[in-house]
């Protein structure tokens, strides 16, 4: 086999890389979907690896504000496994984002994905979060005496109670995580989505979605058992209110937020949930 050769994905891959994601999870992979967006994106690149004339790899490296680049869709032909292309790949992801003056590499994989896992160890990456999916259904009636919403005005203070928290917070952004920062908090609070327990006990953040059926999301969520509890009743009221189907949330894993959770009525299946990994560059 020759050398793979690492490039920027170009519109006439689409083929084959549709032909080549058709192997690796039986199709159903998102990246189809993602596919223009990823391609044209001023603040991210797309590449593949092609061995051959061949594409058999690919993965896109997005840069974030705040010196962060995060790395999404790696996928590599079943028959060119182990032969170092998603690690190539990596490394030109990593050294594109240190030239554009980012300084830390994140990236996300399920629990059961050890393929995965040992690759971001080998190049490195350090667990940053590990992140438990939750899921509930909509509540017509229940108590909540200590939840507010919060002001966009507190939105700096919440985000150094966040921060005391849980070390560098983390968000839920649709398949993929960032860093919560003071910017995010006062958008949800502007747009009514962010609620607090006292200053502070307890913080969580929510939107609406439609994909396949109409949900709450819960892109954030920390605090107290107590605060955690009733942060998710109030969400779970939210949902019914608003008329959506079930209430989802990516949690990182505290035990005395998922109690509250559970308290709340949510579920968590004990295996599903992401790993969250970083890399200083
Ligand atoms: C994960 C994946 C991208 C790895 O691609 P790859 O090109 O085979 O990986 P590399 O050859 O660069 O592997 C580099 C290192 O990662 C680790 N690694 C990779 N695959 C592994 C596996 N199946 N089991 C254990 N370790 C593995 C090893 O340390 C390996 O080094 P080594 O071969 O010298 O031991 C590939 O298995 C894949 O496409 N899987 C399906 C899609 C997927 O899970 N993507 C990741 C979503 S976050």
């Amino acid at each position: 086999m020759s050398l793979p050769l690492i490039r920027e994905a170009a519109p006439s891959d689409r083929r084959q890389v549709a032909e080549m994601l058709a192997e690796v999870w039986g199709g159903g992979d998102f990246i189809m979907g993602v596919w223009r967006e990823w391609l044209s994106s001023p603040s991210g690149d797309l590449l593949v690896a092609e061995v051959d004339g061949r594409v058999v790899g690919i993965m896109y490296v997005e840069y974030r504000p705040a010196g962060e680049a995060y790395l999404a869709g790696a996928r590599v032909h079943p028959r060119y496994r182990r032969r170092g292309i998603a690690a190539q790949l990596t490394l030109e992801c990593l050294g594109r984002a240190r030239s554009r003056g980012k300084t830390l590499a994140t990236l996300a994989t399920s629990v059961e994905n050890l393929a995965a896992q040992r690759l971001a160890e080998k190049l490195g990456f350090r667990l940053r979060a590990r992140v438990v999916r939750v899921r509930a259904s909509p509540l017509s009636r229940g108590q909540v005496d200590r939840v507010r919403p919060l002001g966009p005005e507190e939105a700096g203070s919440a985000e150094m109670w966040a921060r005391e928290r849980d070390g560098r917070p983390l968000k839920f952004d649709w398949y993929s995580y960032s860093t919560l920062t003071a910017d995010d908090l006062r958008l949800y609070a502007e747009e009514g989505f962010a609620f607090a327990v006292g200053r502070y006990d307890g913080l969580a953040l929510w939107q609406p979605y439609s994909f396949g059926g109409p949900f709450l999301m819960l892109d954030y969520l920390s605090g107290s058992r107590e605060s955690a509890r009733e942060l998710g009743v109030l969400a779970r009221l939210e949902a019914r209110r608003f008329k959506l189907e079930r209430v989802y949330g990516q949690v990182r894993a505290s035990e005395d937020t998922l109690k509250g959770l559970v308290e709340a009525g949510f579920r968590h299946p004990k295996t599903r949930g992401m790993l969250v990994y970083e890399k200083p560059l």
